[in-house]
């Protein structure tokens, strides 16, 4: 029997927006099925995504750090987050860590996606690192968020090669393109719940 109630989800940004761009239009198409976004939030007034979601009639705010401490930043966020009864939190370009109180208060249920292929190049300029070290193939990866840098358990994952040509900005956009269809997939795959977390792995029911 279809499920009456949508699971809603926030999508935290700091800049440009595309992955929730590329979010919103998928839960729109229905390829996230039973699932609505209740709200796009970010930490920077100016942030592109911002005015990019509002063109596109999603309800937004903005939740500014403000010289505040992590924890009293994301009490706050927390707050709006259950104020718009959101179910699961995406971060697509979300520049800050989250506090444990944020991470208890949705435990399992926030997702990230980083360009590259984890374990291999966590944290900033992923994609730098990887033309840095070499790498012929890199990608992106969408994992639930953990207390660790881009270490929580892995939820999907997508192989981008890397050409000898390649600069940081060709090898973003590559990477920038599977991003917007693997966090529409891996969100299906948490809102669907065929799947069961076993120590680090996410293994599909
Ligand atoms: C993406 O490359 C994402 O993987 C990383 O930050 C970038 C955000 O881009 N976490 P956008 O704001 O979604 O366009």
């Amino acid at each position: 029997m279809p499920r009456e109630v949508k699971s809603r989800i926030a999508i935290l940004i700091s800049g440009r927006g595309s992955n929730m761009l590329a979010l919103a239009d998928a839960v729109r198409e229905g390829s996230v099925p039973q699932m609505e976004i209740a709200i796009v939030i970010s930490d920077q007034p100016n942030a592109a995504g911002l005015a990019h979601a509002q063109s596109q009639n999603l309800p937004t705010a903005v939740v500014e750090r403000r010289g505040r401490s992590r924890d009293e930043h994301d009490r706050e966020l927390v707050t709006v987050l259950q104020e718009h009864q959101v179910d699961f939190v995406c971060l697509a370009g979300y520049m800050r860590l989250l506090s444990s109180h944020f991470l208890s208060a949705y435990r399992n249920r926030i997702l990230n996606i980083h360009p590259s292929l984890l374990p291999a190049f966590p944290g900033l300029d992923a994609q730098r690192q990887a033309l840095e070290h070499g790498a012929k193939f890199t990608g992106c990866t969408v994992h639930f968020v953990d207390q660790t840098l881009d270490g929580g358990p892995i939820i999907a994952q997508r192989i981008v090669p890397v050409r000898d040509d390649d600069t940081e900005e060709t090898l973003s956009a590559r990477i920038l393109d599977e991003e917007h269809t693997l966090y529409a997939e891996a969100l299906a795959i948490v809102n669907g719940g065929a799947y069961e977390i076993v120590g680090r792995r996410v293994v599909l029911k």
